[in-house]
């Protein structure tokens, strides 16, 4: 049986349409979905949409349009975002789904009958954006640390005994030093903790877009608890369900800094309590600027992932965002960086070593694929070593969710292969050595075919157009087919190859 990994992206706020930021939290999971499934593993992918709460009704309420429908509308962009990046994931799920109504219903039920839940009275700020409570003391200048701004609730609550949830959070951070990544952000979770637990209100009266809470309508579920209860919903573990049984612990939980709280503390908290196993890791991604500034829809400069897409190529994009800033850390964008990216790494980089190969073999060979050397040493042994030893560096890497390293591996791949070519100046062999040639020429040739198959999950269409070129079945994709395991097929014809990685240009008047 195939070892199974099961990963989720938040499932992201319908107030208003998908911006880069969403994009990049689900393209992290999209790659590393795509890289489990090469690997042999059996992948459950969640993404999805947070339809409920007083942020969407609010949203809704000026749109003029009841909030079932306008959660419709909305929810409809982010599952076009999901075509648009070329996302792989197994489910999109929506909260408002019945499906989703049972499972929150089960996970309250669960609390009540433990005795985690009590009937009370919550009087304290709330921030709509961030759907989040506040003490006075947190408020900064009278907002919250956000910067969002804050209205005093007074109400009847329900609370969730989080205070008695402090000692075995700790014990559990001290027991899987990996449950919290990066590391920095583990530290900052930790003192929030070890700073003291207040219970948390888990219910709201003062609106009803939400799931109602069991025997009491005057209640709805706190928006967060109703959210981060999907991750349960989509396994059907409301019904026992065979998916639940297959997947649950869930091996990654994606998610920006800013929610990083709900999944380290609260979540842990509400599955310790329900007697449930807690997920192996939630990592926290850095925030993106654009051109050196906050995003934000006052300033008006809200990076449109689609935009990207038309301008540079989708799998341009895709590679930026993973290679340009190490995942983790916040990170800008800027039009130079992804320029640089495309024409460099890719354009000039793999792009034209593959095209300039391929030509030499369509030319020099009559368009056969030659043979490796029978006997492989010096430098074809050093080229072809390095190429066989990337798997496991970069599987390494993306395990730990370093995409950037992963890549900047493979890139070293890609320019050791660039100073083979040109030491071995096959175009001058064919004169003096046309054996010779087709050696050098097959020993890169399977350098490209190790890398297309591992740059599979970050640029999917493009490395399958090398990896057509190179007539490798989709079969033999997979990688079990690299790191020496298995060699390139030589004896087969080849076409003229086509560019995979255009040069970006800069339109007619635009200046560089
Ligand atoms: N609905 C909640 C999540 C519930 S999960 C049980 C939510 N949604 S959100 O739509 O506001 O944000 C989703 C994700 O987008 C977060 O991971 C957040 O970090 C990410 N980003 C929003 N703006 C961003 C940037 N500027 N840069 C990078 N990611 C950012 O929170």
């Amino acid at each position: 049986m195939s070892p199974t990994y099961y990963l989720t992206t938040p499932i992201y706020y319908v107030n208003d349409k998908p911006h880069i930021g969403h994009a990049y939290t689900t393209l992290a999971c999209d790659v590393l979905a795509r890289f489990k499934r090469l690997d042999g593993y059996n992948v459950m992918f969640l993404t999805g949409t947070d339809e409920h709460g007083q942020k969407v009704q609010d949203a809704a309420e000026k749109a003029g349009v009841a909030p079932q429908s306008f959660t419709d509308t909305v929810s409809q962009n982010f599952r076009d975002l999901t075509s648009a990046m070329n996302f792989s994931n197994d489910q999109f799920i929506r909260t408002t789904e019945p499906r989703h109504y049972e499972s929150c219903r089960h996970i309250w039920n669960m609390l009540l009958e433990k005795g985690h839940i009590r009937l009370d009275k919550y009087a304290g700020w709330y921030s709509v954006r961030d759907e989040a409570f506040f003490t006075e003391t947190e408020l900064v200048d009278g907002k919250a640390p956000t910067g969002a701004p804050v209205e005093w609730v007074e109400e009847p609550s329900y609370f969730f005994a989080l205070s008695e949830w402090q000692q075995p959070l700790l014990d559990y951070y001290e027991a899987h030093p990996d449950f919290i990544a990066p590391a920095g952000r583990l530290n900052e979770i930790r003192s929030f903790v070890k700073g003291g637990l207040k219970d948390l209100s888990i219910s709201r009266t003062t609106f009803d877009w939400g799931v109602p809470v069991p025997n009491d309508d005057d209640h709805v579920m706190y928006v967060w608890l109703d959210a981060l209860t999907n991750y349960l919903t989509a396994l059907d573990w409301q019904n026992d369900g065979a998916d639940y049984s297959t997947y649950w612990p869930c091996d990654l939980h994606m998610v920006g800094k800013d929610i990083l709280r709900f999944h380290a503390v609260y979540w842990p908290a509400f599955l310790m309590a329900s007697g449930l196993p807690l997920p192996k890791r939630v990592f926290a991604h850095g925030w993106w600027t654009n051109e050196g500034e906050k995003i934000s829809k006052s300033i008006g400069n809200v990076i449109d992932p689609l935009a990207l897409i038309d301008k540079y190529g989708l799998d341009q994009t895709r590679y930026f965002l993973l290679r340009e800033v190490p995942f983790g850390r916040d990170g800008d964008f800027s039009e130079t960086a992804m320029i640089a990216r495309t024409n460099s790494d890719l354009a000039n980089d793999l792009g034209n070593l593959s095209q300039r190969t391929l030509s030499l073999v369509v030319k020099n060979c009559d368009g056969i694929m030659p043979a490796l050397p029978a006997d492989i040493s010096g430098d074809d042994a050093e080229l072809l070593a390095a190429a066989d030893g990337l798997l496991e560096k970069v599987r390494a890497e993306f395990d730990q969710q370093a995409f950037h390293e992963g890549l900047r591996l493979i890139w070293d791949v890609i320019a050791a292969a660039n100073r083979y070519i040109d030491t071995q100046a096959p175009w001058a062999l064919k004169k003096t050595d046309i054996n010779r040639m087709g050696e050098v020429l097959a020993v890169i040739v399977e350098t490209i075919r190790q890398i297309a198959i591992l740059v599979q999950p970050v640029m999917p269409q493009s490395a399958a157009k090398l990896l057509d070129q190179l007539m490798v079945p989709d079969d033999a994709r997979g990688f079990e087919h690299i790191a020496g395991r298995a060699r390139l097929t030589s004896g087969i014809a080849i076409e003229k190859p086509q560019g995979v990685f255009p040069r970006y240009q800069e339109p007619e008047g635009e200046g560089a």
